[in-house]
């Protein structure tokens, strides 16, 4: 089923030259991205944070975080075409690399608007946004007629995937808990942050801490030296699913680091604990800014368990699994990881089950 997604009558996959508009319309459409936020938010906001939304409101709120979920979707469909391997070989993976950034599109919003606050840029985020894709779309069509080129060949990169398998281990520990955790806010705050006290003596521990930032940050350029290599390959979408989630992830992970260590604890001086975490008082559906963290998280949290059950399968498979195996267990991880996110985006934005 899931490898029915490469339409190989797509441009990608023909005789002619390929068009700018392969570049320049996932392009455009990325822009737009954090307006659909925007209204998403205007929308749910617009009676003050207490009243309820006319059925009209709900269903427009509802259809603009359908556009914002659909930029990566676009971009995992987009790496999915095919590459024919006759012509414009070098072109086509070009725009294959171009799908798996817009998949990042969520967090890279978030990154972004992280460092525009620290930097103290007058720019606003929807703006650089708009002119970091322009400029994206301008570089990378400026040979869109297409120059025949072979792609180079595939690597095995043995060491590389066991190391990040072996960094990927020690990370998962984290992980883990740290979703648990996250759980916990079906619960309320107080539950949230009663568990996080415990996970704390050991992974804000002086030992600990750098051990796991150095394996996230390892894991994040393994992980990009390895997408680079599997990017090049079309047949199997299992496999850009797992090179997708995995160039996402390395995205979140910096973006994430970044916002926890050095914006929240060193610039701003904040505790990282609830309140950080789901932008309240006001919440991340309430708060113009905020909002952007509802696709980043759930996406997240959805993707770093896809990530690994998608590794699982590669084990399986290697280890002479049958394909349909391995592809059920990789379906029950997807329902778990969709399960898992919808739970702790949930609790987060304020639903309470207990
Ligand atoms: C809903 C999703 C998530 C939320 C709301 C969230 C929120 C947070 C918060 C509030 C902290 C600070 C913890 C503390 O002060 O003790 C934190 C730390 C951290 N998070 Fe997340 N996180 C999420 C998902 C993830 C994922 C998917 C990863 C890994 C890919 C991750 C990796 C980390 C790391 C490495 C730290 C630093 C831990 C430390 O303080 O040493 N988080 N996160």
């Amino acid at each position: 089923m899931f490898n029915k997604w490469a339409v190989s009558s797509y441009q990608l996959a023909t005789d002619r030259p390929l068009s700018k508009w392969v570049v320049w319309m996932p392009v455009l459409a990325t822009s737009a991205y954090p307006f659909f936020l925007n209204a998403f938010h205007a929308l749910v906001t617009s009676g003050g944070p207490d009243s309820n939304l006319a059925p009209a409101e709900l269903l427009l709120a509802i259809v603009t975080m359908l556009a914002v979920f659909a930029i990566p979707v676009m971009g995992l469909a987009l790496a999915c075409l095919g590459i024919d391997r006759r012509n414009n070989t070098a072109a086509q993976l070009k725009v294959r690399r171009l799908a798996l950034f817009i998949i990042c599109a969520p967090t890279l919003y978030c990154f972004i608007g992280v460092n525009l606050i620290m930097a103290g840029a007058p720019v606003p985020d929807e703006w650089f946004w708009v002119a970091l894709w322009i400029g994206i779309g301008a570089f990378l069509s400026r040979d869109g007629r297409g120059v025949e080129e072979s792609i180079r060949p595939l690597r095995a990169l043995a060491a590389w995937r066991v190391a990040h398998g072996i960094a990927g281990a020690i990370v998962l520990l984290f992980i883990a808990f740290h979703l648990f955790n996250h759980l916990f806010g079906l619960a309320g705050p107080q539950a949230h942050a009663q568990v996080m006290e415990i996970g704390r003596k050991i992974y804000r521990s002086s030992l600990v801490e750098p051990i796991l930032v150095v394996a996230l940050l390892f894991q994040v350029f393994s992980g990009l030296r390895l997408a680079w290599n599997w990017s090049a390959v079309g047949s199997d979408n299992y496999r850009i699913f797992q090179v997708g989630s995995g160039v996402f992830l390395a995205v979140f992970i910096l973006g994430h680091l970044n916002a926890v260590f050095v914006f929240a604890r060193t610039y701003a001086g904040i505790e990282t604990g609830w309140d950080f975490a789901s932008g309240d008082p006001v919440g991340m559906i309430h708060d113009p800014w905020g909002i952007r963290l509802l696709p980043h998280y759930s996406i997240g949290v959805f993707f770093i368990i896809t990530h690994l059950f998608s590794g699982l399968r590669g084990v399986m498979l290697a280890h002479g699994a049958s394909q349909l195996k391995a592809n059920q267990i990789w379906l029950g991880g997807a329902v778990f990881g969709a399960l898992i996110s919808l739970l702790i985006m949930l609790g987060i934005t304020g639903v309470r089950l207990f």
